[in-house]
């Protein structure tokens, strides 16, 4: 067993050794720019990048020239919001999304909102949902954009997102959503569900971080303005010389998953997170689950004990790394906007730890967890008599 036990992989995934064996040719001798036309360097660089889009295409359930590469999930957030709001094609100037978001949605509405945009963030109930009839009541012919996240990188809620894009489309608005916490992890069909637009990203999926993926489906009714310019690579929507090598693990990173939901890991996953819930549950006083017990992502286990000082906790737990907020934009000490969102007091969020089982753990890497978890709760609890 490797010490600190990693069960923090809503943060990040390790990158999967297969993920790593097919990226690092193109690290070394196939070095190709894709956009090189003239020689076999090129050649080869496009032809890779052509396949892991395929792979990508495949997973989502869209056609391949749907995906177009990018740095990662913020910069796809960004174009999405950024790049509808500003699209000359419209006059529409409400962008809808709702209050779990990740900062990469909520930071960029609130940046539209200082320049003349309506923002309008909706409430979640106690499981971290949007109600349907919710959006419907903001929702008009002045909406651009509808943007709710798939599965919450905190309590692991899972919207219906396509109740939610139906909503959006009877006034003509297009829908985005974030999949980077359901992408790989539960088998999901983008084109099935109905969204315009989706934001995906390597390293939530056992991938390297710093490669994402934008799916913008092929219509006449989505447009939107590039946010970089330059180049014109990914239809004119994202200039920049491709990240072949990354692009290439982000295509076999998809295609493992695919391998994943036809051999049963899914179950696998929940069944060592329920082993860990019910250990705790078993054995430590005032604790709960944050947002519904079943309806998350496989991996995730967000819990709360009454009264006690998370941080400190974690920091007790040498042998254990998991989280307390979203650590992905924990850049300040506030109480997590998620938990607060579906009713926890800031001392209730000030109480929950995050856990991200993932592709890695094993059964005895979480009755490990599991022991260090409650003896060090339990010394917490006694020191408080
Ligand atoms: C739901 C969600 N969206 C967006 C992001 C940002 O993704 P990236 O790190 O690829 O920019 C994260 C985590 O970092 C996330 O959990």
């Amino acid at each position: 067993m490797r010490l600190p036990i990693y069960m923090d992989n809503h943060a990040t995934t390790p990158v999967d050794p297969r993920v790593l064996e097919t990226m690092m040719p193109f690290l070394r001798e196939e070095f190709g720019n894709a956009a090189s036309s003239s020689h076999a360097y090129g050649w080869h660089a496009k032809e890779a990048v052509n396949k892991a889009r395929r792979q990508l295409a495949e997973l989502a359930g869209v056609q391949p020239e749907e995906m177009i590469f990018t740095s990662g999930a913020t910069e796809s957030n960004n174009l999405a919001l950024l790049g509808v709001a500003f699209d000359q094609n419209t006059t529409r100037k409400q962008i809808v999304t709702q209050a779990t978001e990740h900062s990469a949605v909520l930071d960029t509405c609130e940046f539209l909102a200082k320049r003349g945009f309506e923002t309008t963030i909706l409430p979640v109930d106690q499981d971290g949902l949007v109600s349907a009839e919710t959006l419907r009541e903001v929702v008009s012919e002045k909406t651009a954009l509808v943007s709710i996240m798939h599965g919450n990188n905190e309590i692991g809620a899972i919207q219906d997102i396509t109740r939610l894009a139906q909503i959006a489309h009877e006034v003509g608005a297009l829908f985005h959503s974030d999949v980077v916490q359901t992408f790989g992890k539960i088998p999901l069909n983008l084109g099935e569900m109905d969204v315009d637009l989706a934001s995906l990203t390597a390293h939530k999926m056992y991938g390297p971080k710093g490669i994402g993926a934008f799916y913008m489906r092929k219509s006449h009714a989505v447009h939107l303005a590039p946010i970089l310019h330059g180049g014109g690579q990914e239809r004119g929507c994202r200039s920049g010389t491709l990240n072949v090598p990354g692009i290439v693990a982000f295509g076999t990173a998809a295609h493992l998953a695919q391998e994943e939901f036809a051999s049963g890991h899914l179950d696998d996953l929940a069944a060592l997170r329920d082993r860990l819930w019910e250990g705790m549950r078993d054995n430590i006083k005032g604790i709960h689950i944050n947002g519904h017990p079943e309806k998350r992502v496989p991996g995730n286990l967000n819990i709360r004990i009454d009264g006690i000082d998370a941080p400190a906790l974690m920091l007790s737990m040498h042998n254990v790394a998991v989280s307390g907020g979203s650590a992905c934009d924990s850049h300040d000490n506030a109480p997590s906007h998620v938990l607060t969102a579906i009713g926890c007091t800031p001392e209730q969020a000030q109480s929950s730890v995050r856990f991200g089982v993932g592709r890695f753990n094993t059964e005895e890497e979480i009755d490990f967890v599991l022991a260090e978890f409650c003896r060090e709760v339990k010394k917490q609890q006694n020191s408080l008599l």
